[in-house]
């Protein structure tokens, strides 16, 4: 009898997921039974001789996990993002890589508007002042915030969530600006967005969201130079990941009121350490890696990773790879 293929999976994912994975007769589930991500060791010890492995955005694999553990056949990241994989190591070794891409757009754009409301309307300092007790009485002057209706915003990265930021933005009467890599002034017919290039965008916009992917081409894309450029009643939204902003730039610019607000989904590092400046900045919001995390879209991100993996052990076409080049060339 043959050895049914093995399928890692690095956390314990949604029931949706979970269910389906241990319901497939034919494969083997490891699982790593931590809420933290395991370590490095722990890593290699999880993936040791399996088939395919379900990661996550907090597990970076590189070339010399692959080597070691030949076996691998997928990496099935449950996540759109897959910068915490070496795409291009597992593209060499023959190895697929797979995401979950659409599923979260919208729920991504939700939660990025939800910071940018409140950071504008200063919800969080609200909620802060009430629970500490200090609502007295109705004032003219209290925690008075920016509207949003007229005001101008940014988009930075104009794919599948920035279009569905634009969308929100539209619906609040902004007027929008579209960053990409073509910064050629036209205008976006679906969301009334006006192309143009990153600097006129930051020098123009009252809100910057920041919904790139992270690449060489976007890390440390907002930095001192580029935060000097905004407003000083600017607010930066970033949804993305962190190292595209440089944090240390960030800091300085909210201290001296560079820039007025920042509201982050995504720090680098993460998780940002209990003490962290950034932390304790009444003029920054900070949320733990949360865009995603709608009970919803969880489960049908975990459906689509763990359809991914599953597919991809018995030698069927997974729905979504990242480097079709793989599969193309693969041995039949
Ligand atoms: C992603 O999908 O890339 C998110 O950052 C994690 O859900």
């Amino acid at each position: 009898m043959s050895k049914k293929p093995i399928i890692a999976v690095t956390r314990v994912l949604p029931d949706a997921g979970m269910s389906m994975l241990a319901e497939a007769a034919d494969i083997e589930l490891r699982v790593w039974p931590g809420d933290l991500p395991p370590n490095p060791d722990e890593l290699a010890a999880l993936v040791a001789g399996v088939d395919g492995v379900i990661a996550l955005v907090t597990d970076p694999i590189g070339g010399d996990l692959l080597d070691r553990n030949p076996s691998i056949r997928v990496l099935s990241n449950f996540a759109v993002g897959y910068d915490n994989i070496d795409v291009v190591a597992a593209t060499e070794r023959g190895v697929l890589v797979c995401n979950t891409p659409g599923v979260l757009t919208e729920t991504t754009a939700d939660l990025t508007f939800a910071l940018l409301v409140s950071a504008a309307r200063r919800v969080v300092e609200g909620v802060e002042y009430v629970r500490a007790g200090k609502w007295q009485t109705w004032s003219p002057t209290l925690l008075l915030g920016q509207d949003l209706h007229d005001a101008t915003i940014a988009i930075v990265g104009f794919g599948r969530i920035g279009r569905e930021v634009a969308k929100r933005a539209a619906g609040f009467s902004m007027r929008i600006l579209a960053v990409t890599s073509d910064p050629t002034p036209r205008t976006d017919s679906e969301t009334g967005a006006m192309y143009t290039d990153l600097d006129t965008a930051l020098k123009e916009a009252d809100f910057v969201c920041l919904n790139v992917a992270l690449n060489d081409d976007t890390r440390g894309m907002i930095g001192a130079r580029e935060l000097g450029l905004m407003k000083r009643s600017a607010i930066l939204v970033n949804a993305a990941r962190g190292p595209v902003v440089d944090t240390r730039a960030l800091v300085e610019a909210l201290r001296n009121g560079v820039i007025a607000g920042a509201a982050l989904d995504v720090t680098d590092p993460e998780p940002l350490p209990a003490d962290h400046p950034l932390i304790a900045m009444e003029n920054c919001i900070v949320v733990p890696h949360i865009a995603s995390g709608s009970v919803a879209t969880r489960s049908k991100m975990a459906r689509m990773a763990a359809t991914n993996a599953i597919e991809a052990v018995r030698g069927n076409r997974p729905p979504h790879i990242v480097n079709g080049d793989v599969w193309q060339n693969r041995r039949q």
